[in-house]
């Protein structure tokens, strides 16, 4: 059966903001993080401290991060590419981290500079770190599915990568279809492949981005093999400056109304949620994607 309650990992401050041609001032990254939390999300990815440029939207990771007002109960995880993004993120106050591989070589190179193999090298390096500092780790791993160059990604390939990130530490591993391709049977291919490496799927989350409106879907196959963790960004704002063809996120107002109709529990309120996604939309001076903010229109 279902799972009685998920987690929903919210990535629109990071993987939303980090896609958007306009720079987003601090205070108002800093308002959406909060809204969020009002909203009831309890993992909120807050930034990413990569090099700057590269993604110089969010050149301001430290002062995103520093400016929180951070409550008791809700993670603030940011993303690190490497040992220089843990030391930043560490001196920001960072609890917790992600790092971040690909399954491909054309992405590992196109994201972030180097070989599959030297990637999981500086993975290595930065969660052992960590974890040394105490900090928890998430792991995610891009292009499970299918890659813009490489196309159609065997289901064997990230399931050895999500593997060798369990074994590095990572407390969970998010496996990413960054643009979008998967559907819902080769969802459950590479979660029996993930499996069949002994990673439990407990560990695993699902990050989804709705190129092909598939996103849905493949979280419904996903609880179906045992999934409890969901990655999504309110208003389905998202993508990858380094992947051709990533659009946006799952949108959560989209994830949280499917996983409510299911009888699921998340802990979030879809009208304050709404209201997040209606608002941030204004401050980037254009509607939504989401379908939940269409049909429901301006709360
Ligand atoms: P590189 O060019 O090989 O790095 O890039 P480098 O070591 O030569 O450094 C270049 C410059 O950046 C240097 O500065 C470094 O000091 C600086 P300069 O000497 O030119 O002034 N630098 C840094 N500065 C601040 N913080 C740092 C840092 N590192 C270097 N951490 C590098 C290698 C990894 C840095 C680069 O490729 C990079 O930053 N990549 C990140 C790209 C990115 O953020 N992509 C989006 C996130 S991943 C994603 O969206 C997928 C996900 O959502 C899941 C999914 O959908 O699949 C997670
Ligand atoms: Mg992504």
């Amino acid at each position: 059966g279902l799972p009685d309650r998920v987690s929903v990992y919210e990535v629109g401050a990071r993987d939303g903001l980090q896609a958007e041609s306009a720079v987003v001032a601090t205070a108002t990254k800093i308002e959406f993080i909060q809204r969020l939390e009002r909203a009831g999300l309890r993992a909120i990815e807050a930034t990413s401290f990569v090099s700057p440029s590269w993604v110089p939207q969010l050149a301001d990771a430290a002062d995103v991060l520093t400016g929180l007002e951070r409550h008791p109960g809700v993670r603030y995880p940011v993303l690190v590419p490497n040992l220089r993004g843990l030391e930043r993120a560490v001196a920001a106050g960072a609890e917790e981290i992600a790092v971040f591989v690909s399954a491909t070589e054309a992405f590992a190179r196109a994201n972030l500079a180097s070989t599959l193999d030297e990637a999981v090298r500086t993975a290595a390096g930065v969660v052992q770190q960590a974890g040394a500092a105490g900090l928890g780790v998430r792991g995610y791993v891009s292009m499970c599915f299918g890659d813009p160059w490489e196309g159609r990604v065997d289901a064997a390939v990230p399931a050895g990568v999500a593997a060798r990130l369990v074994e590095l530490g990572c407390r969970t591993v998010s496996l990413g279809d960054t643009i979008g391709v998967a559907t819902p049977g080769h969802v459950h291919a590479v979660l029996h492949a993930v499996r069949d490496q002994g990673v439990g799927l407990d560990r695993v989350a699902l990050h989804f981005h709705d190129t092909y409106g598939q996103a849905l879907a493949n979280v419904l196959a996903g609880l179906q093999a045992g999934v409890t963790e969901f990655d999504s960004s309110a208003g389905g704002l998202g993508g990858c400056p380094y992947a051709k063809s990533a659009t946006g996120n799952l949108a959560t107002e989209d994830l949280v109304w499917m996983l409510h109709g299911l009888g699921i529990a998340t802990g979030v309120d879809l009208d304050l949620l709404l209201r997040t996604s209606v608002w941030m939309a204004d401050q980037l001076g254009r509607p939504a994607p989401s379908r939940v903010v269409a049909a429901l229109g301006r709360p």
